[in-house]
């Protein structure tokens, strides 16, 4: 039965929160999907303060993260009112809303005395009570629970909306963190490999912040101003992370503000543009390596995330790899700002109907599983 569904992403940019309204039918592989309408609302000044305040660890306090973790619902449920008004609808059409919620932290592997673990901000039953629509919500947790490491869960998505019959395909979304996913020809949900590559936008922006003031480098262009200088990209590149054999997920635990905030201090004799030109380049690097490792075989490089409109990184991606064909989701009728938006309704599609959506292959858990916890209205 055809139902319409909102699939809610705010990824590790933190630049604010992504809506998709679908419609949708069946599941698995008979899922047919249509984009309706998206919305793109960045955060307020307070939050994005607010957000930043929690994942530090010399500002975070309980009582932040507690008010956070509301005040976030109310920001979604704000962005899902606001994108039934500009297709007038209303909360009575949507059948159920899926948000992936904030990532405040995230613990791969266990260490000193913490445990595996991932905490999604933005509670999935405030936005149900607000919105009077079922919510799905902290997605991550069961495959944790399951030995897995609760990421990457668009791998599901990918092979449901992107599978190809005669095309090897690899859907990247170039978001915060970079993920790529490899979809062999006529190959079934077993042979999906998918994994973070490191960083997408990530440390681009926090240098842009740094150097420039500006929220991120638009187009790439002061990357395209500026010298690749090597000694700061094999720098870059010789963290241990690239090294890692998948299944493998990074954040920014490893490559936030921190990590670059550091690099720029040690690389301070560089130009600023050098240093822009230089992120970029051991982003689309890494990227490339991961690509002819892991994916020699690629037909179609499909991508997505606010990354794909970097136009210097992709161009950059283009030139390490000269046979390869890449396309955006949007030449497949998913607009690309809005593809993890859309994977989350897919992933909510399933958890609605009782069914299992992570990719154990993907994140390494001891089988498939529910995803999920479902917030209802009444
Ligand atoms: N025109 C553009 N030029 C360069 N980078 C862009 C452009 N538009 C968006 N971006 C990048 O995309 C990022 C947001 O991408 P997004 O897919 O929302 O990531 P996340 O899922 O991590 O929030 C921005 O922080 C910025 O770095
Ligand atoms: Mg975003």
């Amino acid at each position: 039965m055809k139902r319409l569904a909102i699939g809610i992403m705010s990824g590790t940019s933190m630049d604010g929160i992504d809506a998709a309204l679908v419609e949708l039918d069946g599941s698995f592989t008979n899922t047919r999907l249509r984009f309706l309408a998206g919305r793109s609302d960045p955060f307020s000044a307070d939050l994005v303060t607010k957000l930043k305040q929690c994942i530090h660890p010399t500002t975070s306090t309980a009582a932040l993260v507690c008010s956070v973790h509301f005040e976030l619902a109310l920001a979604y449920a704000d962005t899902v009112r606001h994108l039934l008004a500009d297709v007038d609808l209303t909360s009575n059409d949507i059948a159920f809303v899926a948000c992936h919620g904030q990532t405040i932290y995230h613990i791969n592997a266990s260490r000193d005395d913490l445990v595996r673990s991932s905490l999604q901000l933005g509670d999935g039953s405030v936005m149900a009570q607000v919105l009077g629509i079922p919510t799905v919500s902290n997605f991550r947790n069961a495959d944790i629970a399951h030995g897995g490491t609760g990421a990457p869960l668009v791998p599901y998505a990918d092979f449901v909306l992107f599978q190809h019959d005669s095309n090897t395909r690899v859907l990247h979304n170039i978001g915060g963190i970079s993920n790529i996913t490899i979809l062999p020809a006529r190959g079934s949900l077993d042979d999906v490999i998918a994994f973070d590559t490191g960083p997408g936008n990530m440390m681009i922006d926090d240098a842009m912040r740094i150097l420039y003031g500006r929220e991120y480098d638009h187009d790439g262009s002061v990357a395209a101003s500026g010298i690749v200088r090597d000694k700061l990209l094999d720098h870059i590149l010789g963290h241990p992370f690239f090294a890692l054999e998948p299944p493998k997920s990074t954040g920014r635990e490893q490559f936030g503000i921190q990590y670059t905030e550091e690099l720029i201090e040690r690389f301070d004799h560089l130009a600023k543009e050098d240093i822009i030109a230089t992120l970029t380049e051991a982003a689309a690097q890494s990227m490339a390596d991961a690509l002819q490792r892991y994916a020699p075989a690629v037909d179609e490089l499909i991508v997505s995330g606010g990354g794909a409109a970097n136009i210097h990184l992709v161009s950059r991606l283009q030139a390490r790899m000269p046979d390869l064909t890449i396309t955006t989701t949007d030449d497949h009728g998913i607009p690309a700002i809005y593809k993890e938006a859309i994977a989350f309704a897919v992933l909510g599609n399933e958890t609605m109907q009782h069914k299992p959506s992570n990719v154990p292959g993907a994140t390494g858990a001891s089988r498939p599983v529910v995803l999920g916890q479902i917030a209802y209205t009444k």
